[in-house]
């Protein structure tokens, strides 16, 4: 599902350099051209755990030109070599592709690091410079991602610096792009603002927004089931679908991410971007092509064809852990974490259900949920079908029939089940549910690369297609905002107990459709 828009960013040394090679055959691995790229915010949490490990990953693959080059910004007193040995200890302990040390050299070369503030011009002078002299010792052409991996208040500084000092714009053909990580606003006027001070600094299609599930194989899966076979688009629709639930639960609590947690919570964290992303990939229609604008305008038409339930206070329900065991480890509730007020009315756990306004999707109902601290960590897309409308079996022969699905596990355990009704064998007709599957680790040898390396990747490549446009992001945000204003006003979040499958009062919602939750 990828469309190379960007051939100047292959230049020498590049794919579009080899006559023998032809940019359409995917045998081909994609390899970027001469570039480099800029983390604000090196010192984070993402970036370590993530971003790092990505670059050198894609370097082992051999996706990246040898001639790349990786700058680290922050307010650290650091020389290029205390930078290289913080990417050193971050690649040896998280990345995914075995630690080869000719690799690590060659990439090391390319590493410098600019200690300043955002609103230190004196350093982004130096960040001038030292893009300056990449180009020269490295070969990287003048062309530059830069990615905002901060706290959302500092965007606007960071993109304005880049401005002021000529950074925003490569010369000839050069380019310049801005990645920018979530949470992009927090509601719909301040993504509009933000969307406004962006696009003042760098042109549309030069800002590739981070929504990283977007870069999981699994989900990018969920177009290549749809549209590349025959059998599951016919039943695709009102017809056969009783309802969708889409669920991405986590064990792990908020960790030390009080600050940024704190007055966001679940629904903006994840609802606003990953789960409704995954409802558009499920829903749209075929795109003509998947090329970003024809796949972006299908992923419109279907957010914006979304409704919500008139009383609210039925059809959402948000909640808080609360201390419990968890596996066998004493876990704090979210009112007792460090750094959490103990009145805080914040979402750790938040379901809500939607409709779809056309004609495919009128009256199915689609039920989104997410938490923290929940039984254990997976996301998946249930589609759940709707019963055989007449059963020519004695009674009792399908108690135990349960209504035809097709899963798709996102994560752990990548994959697709099917699961429908079958007789059990024996003198008798007995149908019960049994599953059919497809597991990525037994259909496929190499193993699937982490979202952040396909995503970097896309980036030096100019290949938007995995990036949410502006429009997307706002009205995700249209979608969610009135939820968040009834929340507001209305009443405290429910508790449920970390390590169970969430509040009753999640239950009880479903329940009143005379439906119930999966358990994942
Ligand atoms: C992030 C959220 O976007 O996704 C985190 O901010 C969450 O709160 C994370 O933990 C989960 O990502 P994954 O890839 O582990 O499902």
């Amino acid at each position: 599902m990828t469309t190379p828009t960007n051939t100047s960013a292959q230049g020498a040394g590049g794919p579009a350099d080899n006559p023998l090679r032809d940019p359409l055959d995917r045998r081909l691995p994609r390899i970027a051209g001469p570039s480099g790229l800029v983390i604000f915010g090196v010192t984070g949490d993402l970036s370590r755990k993530k971003l790092m490990p990505a670059v050198y990953d894609l370097a082992n693959r051999g996706l990246l030109p040898p001639g790349f080059a990786l700058v680290g910004f922050a307010r650290r007193d650091w020389a290029d070599e205390d930078f290289a040995q913080v990417v050193h200890d971050s690649v040896k302990e998280h990345a995914r592709t075995p630690f080869r040390e000719e690799v690590w050299q060659q990439l090391a070369e390319g590493m410098r690091f600019v200690p300043g503030e955002f609103d230190d011009d004196k350093a982004f002078e130096t960040l001038k410079s030292t893009i300056e002299g990449l180009d020269k010792a490295r070969g990287t052409g003048g062309n530059f991602a830069f990615y905002l991996s901060v706290p959302p208040r500092f965007f606007p500084d960071v993109v304005q610096q880049l401005k002021k000092h000529g950074l925003s714009q490569g010369n000839g053909d050069s380019w310049r792009r801005a990645v920018i990580e979530k949470p992009f606003g927090h509601d719909l006027a301040s993504a509009q603002q933000l969307n406004r001070i962006v696009h003042d600094v760098f042109p549309p299609e030069q800002v590739f927004r981070i929504d990283h599930y977007l870069g999981k194989e699994t989900v990018q899966n969920i177009l290549a089931l749809r549209f590349a076979n025959t059998m599951y688009e016919p039943i695709w629709n009102r017809s056969y679908v009783d309802h969708v639930q889409i669920t991405m639960a986590e064990d792990i609590g908020i960790g030390g991410r009080a600050g940024y947690y704190d007055g966001i919570g679940a629904a903006r964290d994840v609802i606003q971007n990953h789960l409704l992303q995954l409802l558009a990939l499920t829903t749209m229609e075929e795109p003509g092509s998947f090329h970003p604008k024809a796949l972006t305008a299908e992923k419109l038409k279907v957010l914006g064809a979304v409704v919500l339930p008139e009383d609210l206070g039925k059809h959402t329900v948000r909640a808080q852990y609360t201390h419990a065991w968890q596996g066998g480890e004493e876990v704090l509730g979210y009112l007792e974490e460090e750094g959490i007020d103990s009145k805080s009315k914040t979402d750790t756990y938040a379901a809500i259900k939607l409709e779809i306004n056309n004609r495919r999707w009128a009256g199915v109902p689609f039920y989104l949920r997410t938490g923290k601290r929940l039984g254990r960590r997976v996301t998946e897309i249930a589609v759940v079908f709707k019963r055989a409308p007449y059963l020519p079996f004695e009674s009792g022969a399908t108690e135990e029939l349960g209504q035809n699905a097709l899963v798709i596990r996102v994560q752990p355990d990548e994959g697709v089940t099917v699961r429908f009704g079958s007789k059990v064998p024996g003198t008798s007709t007995e149908v019960r549910d049994v599953t059919m599957d497809f597991a990525y680790g037994e259909s496929f040898t190499e193993s699937s690369p982490e979202a952040y390396e396909r995503l970097i990747l896309d980036v030096l490549l100019g290949d938007a297609n995995l990036f949410p446009r502006h429009q997307e992001v706002e009205l995700s945000w249209n979608i969610l905002d009135p939820i968040e204003e009834y929340w507001d006003k209305h009443g405290r979040p429910a508790q449920y107990a970390a390590g169970t499958w969430g509040p009753a009062e999640a239950d009880e919602m479903l329940a009143r459709d005379g439906r119930s939750w999966r358990r994942p």
